[in-house]
């Protein structure tokens, strides 16, 4: 009896254990059916806007002096001091100007000569007391990069106090003094101030290297005066004052469509005194008077309005100016009564951009050697009104809109604050009939909130005005960021691409960041750099991936079975996507993101169009999400281009923490 009991035991219980396998795989895989995407080609109606992919641009984290304005030296005019980057006029502090030394502190000696100046805006000079051989010491922005066959052009002024002709001798000398890469006997500095010029050429045949400093030798024993010393390497595309090549080239490898300059908080200045004036940036270098960014050390404006706009130009793009709007970072504000003043200069600047040269700032542009006028579509007034709690914006905004409209109304005018703020602050301040083109929005997120936010667009009011996102990062890792930022940003862009016919353009911020200690003011940035090298992390290889394949219309992507990721209570989707077709050619882009630590094996089909079997397929993928590229290891993580199979209906298989861009 007891035997057969435990036989039917048995019996029951190999039965269940068959239902439950039966019932565990049906029910993962009604879990795990295929994730699928439908792009419904013929439909594609909805432009993609031809500005959606730009650059934006401040001076920050040491992004033009010591970064892409290729100028070496550092501190060329001796306004700033050692101890503060506060300019040193007036106040001598006992730190001495920022990035000069002496090698002979025995038998000479710096000091600043107030009073003792070039012209207007360098009325500071530093007089250098020497004996024969007593060397005064630059060491550039971290290190001076010298290259084999590098060619240098330099310049300085100066004056002696003999009356016989002083001479000096400039050179590169690396840190340790042991190897003269380049030097010139600069003759003939006599009483008076005049500029000399120099040329140091490097030979073919040494290593490449930083750890380099520029010297001035007094040739004989006296004191020598010096101003605005200057030295750049070959500048890209040749340029006078020009830019650094490598990181031009990797702006043209995002395919910016605009740069938007200057700023960000540079636009707006610490104070008044500070602000972006641009009428003070154009004209001879030499004659700039220079001013503090508001991230805390000088700009010589070297890199002044014409440098940005052949920025732009350089790398194919064109400019969105921010013009300065009565607004300071400290809260000073201007009321609309008071602001004609800055109106005007917005149109002067304006007209310095686009106006014929029969006008007083297009003939000044072409003066400094651009006749033609630059295309422009953008301007925006201000830069993040919505922290002015005065409600002043409306009334501000309204005078350069109608000022500017009046003018030229075909430009479109981005306001700083949404429409609902604006409202609120209008209704506050008794401002009405206010216009509305673009508004400008900023989002600095986690990768998970960029997740969350990657269907924000799909819901805008399509009547209402255009979105530009002026400011986006997911900010993971620094000094710049990496996988899994880029993920999230990919995320986003695909939400903004999808919703392009409103979202008219966007750029990533910070674009730059200098990697040396100390130089960085805002972590998680695009581009890395020092003296001598430059990497990208991967956001910049997922926009360059972005903005180098997208078309002229929007397709609509259908997508079913899209599997979650989970984050705390909430479950978002591990696949992000967006698909453009090229009316041309017939191209069409797909781009899929792929959040999850697991691979993900898709089904594309394509409706309405006949795709042939070959397509090419980029992918941006690590093992890690905080895996990171760095100046050592600048490209651990890269695109990898390989061939897909594709037709109407194919598999496509998204690698662990990836980004697919599929070209059809
Ligand atoms: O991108 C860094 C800063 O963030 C910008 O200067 C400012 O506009 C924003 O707050």
């Amino acid at each position: 009896m007891q035997e057969i009991k435990s036989k039917n035991l048995l019996e029951i219980m190999k039965a269940l254990k068959t239902t439950i396998t039966l019932v565990a795989l049906l029910m993962i895989s009604s879990v795990m059916a295929q994730p699928k995407l439908t792009l419904k080609v013929d439909k594609a109606e909805k432009e993609v806007s031809p500005t959606l992919y730009g650059l934006m641009t401040e001076e920050i984290n040491y992004s033009y002096e010591g970064g892409l304005y290729a100028q070496l030296i550092g501190n060329s005019s001796f306004k700033e001091d050692r101890n503060g980057a506060r300019q040193a006029w007036g106040r001598w502090k006992p730190g001495g100007p920022k990035y000069w030394n002496v090698t002979d502190t025995i038998n000479s000696h710096i000091s600043l000569a107030m009073n003792d100046g070039i012209n207007r805006a360098n009325p500071v000079s530093l007089c250098f007391e020497a004996k024969v051989g007593s060397t005064l010491t630059n060491d550039g922005f971290w290190g001076i990069p010298v290259k084999p066959n590098e060619h240098f052009e330099g310049a300085f002024f100066a004056k002696g106090n003999s009356d016989a002709p002083m001479s000096v001798i400039v050179s590169l000398v690396s840190t340790d003094g042991k190897t003269v890469y380049a030097k010139q006997e600069v003759k003939n500095i006599d009483k008076s101030w005049s500029k000399h010029s120099f040329i140091l050429d490097i030979p073919g045949e040494i290593k490449a290297t930083k750890d380099v400093k520029f010297h001035i030798t007094a040739c004989q024993s006296g004191k020598y005066w010096l101003s605005r010393v200057t030295l750049f390497p070959e500048t890209f595309k040749g340029r006078k004052n020009g830019l650094r090549k490598d990181l031009m080239q990797m702006m043209c490898e995002m395919h910016p469509k605009f740069l938007r300059f200057p700023g960000g908080n540079y636009l707006e200045g610490n104070d008044f005194r500070n602000r972006f004036d641009w009428k003070r940036t154009i004209g001879d270098p030499d004659e700039r008077v220079g001013h503090m960014s508001p991230w805390g050390y000088r700009s010589s404006d070297g890199m002044g309005l014409l440098e940005f706009l052949l920025w732009a130009e350089d790398v194919g793009a064109e400019p969105l100016l921010g013009v300065f709007a009565g607004y300071t970072l400290n809260g000073d504000y201007i009321t609309a009564d008071y602001l004609d003043g800055f109106v005007n200069d917005a149109l002067d600047e304006i007209e310095y951009i686009i106006g014929g040269v029969d006008t007083k700032w297009g003939a000044q542009r072409a003066k400094d050697g651009h006749p033609e006028p630059f295309s422009l579509r953008y301007v925006e007034i201000g830069n993040e009104d919505f922290f002015d709690r005065s409600n002043s914006y409306p009334g501000r905004y309204k005078k350069f809109y109608e000022a500017i409209k009046a003018k030229y109304p075909n430009l479109q005018i981005v306001s700083t604050i949404d429409a609902k703020m604006m409202a609120d602050q209008a209704e506050k301040s008794g401002v009405k009939d206010i216009k509305l083109d673009v508004i400008d929005e900023h989002y600095y997120r986690n990768t998970e909130s960029m997740y969350r936010a990657a269907n924000q667009y799909d819901s805008y009011d399509r009547k209402g005005p255009k979105i530009f996102c002026g400011e986006w990062a997911s900010r993971e890792g620094k000094p710049t960021t990496n996988m899994n930022a880029a993920l999230g940003d990919a995320a986003w862009m695909a939400c903004m691409e999808r919703n392009s016919d409103i979202v008219v353009a966007h750029c990533y911020a910070p674009l730059f960041v200098n990697v040396n200690p100390g130089a960085m003011q805002w972590e998680s940035d695009l581009i890395g750099y020092d003296a001598i090298s430059a990497y990208g992390s991967p956001s910049y290889y997922a926009q360059c991936m972005f903005a180098g394949n997208v078309g002229d219309k929007i397709v609509p992507v259908e997508a079913s079975d899209i599997p979650t990721l989970t984050f705390g209570k909430d479950k978002l989707p591990q696949i992000y996507y967006s698909a453009t077709k090229d009316s041309k050619n017939g191209k069409i882009y797909l781009k899929v993101v792929n959040g999850g630590s697991t691979k993900s094996d898709i089904i594309v089909n394509v409706d309405g169009a006949k795709v042939k079997s070959k397509g090419i397929k980029s992918v941006l993928s690590s093992e890690k999400p905080e895996d990171t590229n760095s100046i050592d290891n600048p490209k651990k993580i890269v695109p990898i281009v390989s061939k897909q199979k594709v037709g109407n209906k194919f598999n496509l298989t998204l690698a662990p923490y990836s980004i697919t861009v599929l070209v059809m």
